[in-house]
């Protein structure tokens, strides 16, 4: 984390290694003010800012069913005001043209000096008002999410995070906190306590959960038995000089530790913000230093982020304000969601055959599930809802042609009821056409962090015509005007087509009088025959629940079998 062990909340006796072994650090406090300092010296080939800030990503909110349309906004707008946009890095995925775009992303992201950094934390604390404990707070926070998003609970489970006496191990204190909170196993190593009421207050919320603190020399002698992820919090940014004991010892330990080659043979080492003993600029000036598997830079990377090799470079840290992003020309990745962090560099290269989860979930029993498939939809819907998941009402719709060539895309449920279920589109598109010819058709969710998808099949109608005309007078008027703007599915020679007959039609319902919905646009409704409720368990040994329909005494009735997975 960015915070100046010379700050002015910072006396020198609770830091002694650090302040002697940081004389830069002890000259930065009388360095000029915000108003006053001098441009940047920061960036790696700094570029222009954008003119003018961008407005905020507004996060998506889910929608319950038969509700207006979700609004679908643009992630890449979640950058903060001021900063340049990169492109949004993949998360997951990791197919090489991803890794392409994310190399390219991690190459424009700034890489800061240490002394900019010393100001940035500076500045951070003094005229633009934060103080240690909530940056620490947040910093501690942004890698404790970096960690839970690339080593999943399901495999590695047991941390212990070593912690220094200054900011970076304050870091760490405040990640063992969350670890612990997400589920891991988290052991402290702390050898060397600093008697602030921070870092005091940091220690007593940890032995309140009974996090056991382990001193240096009880550590295990093969930490590959005893832990699946060691997180290295010793030494941050402000570090200068050589570490003392106990710290050159365990610097060692985790130097040996990544030299086992195979990742699989011993825990992943996790760097926050600098690998310790590492030259804050130069990186690993001898090539003999730590080796982590991950490194969550904090603010911003440093300059030696350039020379970190593993596979996971993060950034943590969401709260850098404009005035900063300004100054220093920061040129930062935008964060998904509400995420705390965001991965930088490039992805991971996978073995997609070897990408696997193992599902953890509740057991889908006969006995449990709904006689009526809608209800029980509805109650998995409901829930997907309330995970909080982004967009539950996106599903992949396969329609075939009356050749039966088949062909998918997603669209989003506007509407759910016992007669079926409602979309909406263009009635020139190939959907359209598909279900012209055959009216069949499939719907597909997946709700992935449930671990649960459901098939519904059926047959297709359009809707009444006053209820395509209702839902279209509740979209956005921008939606409105996309709609009749686009012949959907046909060939177009670019996207200037699409804005000058956009803006046309802006103009021409500038007065705000109401815009007739096209007569090639409306809503589709499926009436299902069969559905599928299927849900993941360990071992590949899932539930899947199926309901059709019988005839039973002149009537239709649902019933429910268990398919095998
Ligand atoms: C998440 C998501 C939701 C979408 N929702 C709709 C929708 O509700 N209606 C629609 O016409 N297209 C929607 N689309 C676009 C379609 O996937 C598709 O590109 C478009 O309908 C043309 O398909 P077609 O040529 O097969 O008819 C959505 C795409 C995504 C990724």
């Amino acid at each position: 984390m960015m915070l100046a062990v010379a700050s002015r909340s910072r006396d020198k006796s609770a830091t002694t290694i650090l302040s002697l072994a940081m004389p830069f650090l002890l000259t930065t406090t009388t360095t000029a003010s915000f108003a006053t300092a001098t441009a940047t010296t920061t960036t790696t080939n700094p570029r222009p800012l954008l003119p003018s800030p961008s407005p905020r990503c507004q996060n998506p909110i889910p929608h319950l069913r038969l509700s207006p349309p979700a609004r679908r906004l643009p992630c890449f707008l979640a950058a903060a005001p001021g900063a340049r946009f990169l492109p949004f890095p993949p998360t997951r995925g990791m197919a090489s043209l991803a890794a392409t775009a994310a190399a390219a992303a991690a190459a424009e992201v700034t890489h800061l000096t240490q002394r900019d950094a010393a100001e940035i934390d500076e500045q951070l604390m003094g005229p633009l008002g934060f103080s240690v404990d909530q940056l620490m707070e947040l910093a501690g926070l942004s890698v404790a999410t970096a960690v839970a998003e690339v080593y999943k609970l399901s495999e590695h489970t047991r941390v212990v995070i070593i912690c220094g006496p200054g900011n970076n191990g304050g870091d760490g204190l405040v990640a063992a906190r969350h670890l612990y909170h997400f589920g891991y196993r988290t052991s402290v190593c702390y050898p060397k306590r600093t008697p602030k009421p921070l870092y005091s207050g940091l220690v007593t919320q940890l032995e309140s959960l009974s996090i056991p603190f382990i001193p240096a020399e009880d550590l295990p002698d093969d930490l590959s038995r005893e832990f699946d992820i060691v997180v290295d919090a010793m030494f941050g940014f402000s570090f200068h000089g050589t570490p003392r004991p106990p710290f050159d010892e365990l610097i060692q330990r985790l130097i040996s530790l990544s030299a086992i080659e195979s990742s699989d043979k011993r825990p992943a080492i996790v760097s926050v913000d600098i690998p310790s003993g590492w030259h804050v600029e130069e990186g690993d000036v001898d090539g003999g230093g730590i080796k982590p598997d991950m490194l969550v830079s904090l603010t911003a990377p440093k300059l030696c982020a350039k020379k970190f090799t593993g596979p996971h470079h993060f950034l943590g840290g969401r709260f850098v304000p404009p005035p900063i992003l300004n100054k220093y020309g920061l040129q930062l990745p935008p964060y998904p969601g509400t995420s705390m962090c965001v991965r930088i560099g490039k992805a991971p290269s996978v073995d997609i055959s070897s990408l696997r989860e193992n599902y953890i979930s509740p057991e889908l029993l006969e006995s449990q599930v709904m006689p009526d498939p809608f209800d029980q939809f509805v109650k998995w819907f409901d829930e997907a809802v309330t995970a909080g998941l982004r967009e539950p009402n996106a599903m992949a719709l396969t329609t075939a042609n009356k050749e039966g060539k088949p062909s998918s895309r997603m669209v989003l449920l506007k509407g759910v009821d016992k007669q079926g279920f409602v979309w909406y589109t263009n009635y020139g598109s190939q959907k359209a056409r598909d279900l012209s010819e055959n009216p069949n058709a499939a719907l597909l969710f997946y709700w992935n962090e449930m671990n649960r998808q459901v098939r519904v099949e059926g047959s297709v109608e359009k809707v009444p015509e006053e209820e395509s005309e209702k839902y279209f007078h509740s979209r956005p008027r921008g939606s409105q005007l996309g709609a009749i703007v686009s012949k959907q599915s046909t060939v177009i020679a670019g996207r200037e087509v699409l804005q000058q007959a956009y803006k046309e039609l802006e103009q021409k319902y500038s007065d705000g009088n109401l815009i007739p919905k096209p007569e090639y646009w409306g809503g589709y409704r499926l009436t299902p025959t069969l559905f599928e409720f299927w849900q993941g368990q360990q071992s590949r040994l899932h539930d899947r629940l199926q309901y059709s329909q019988r005839q039973v005494d002149g009537s239709t009735a649902w019933h429910i079998e268990r398919l095998s997975p």
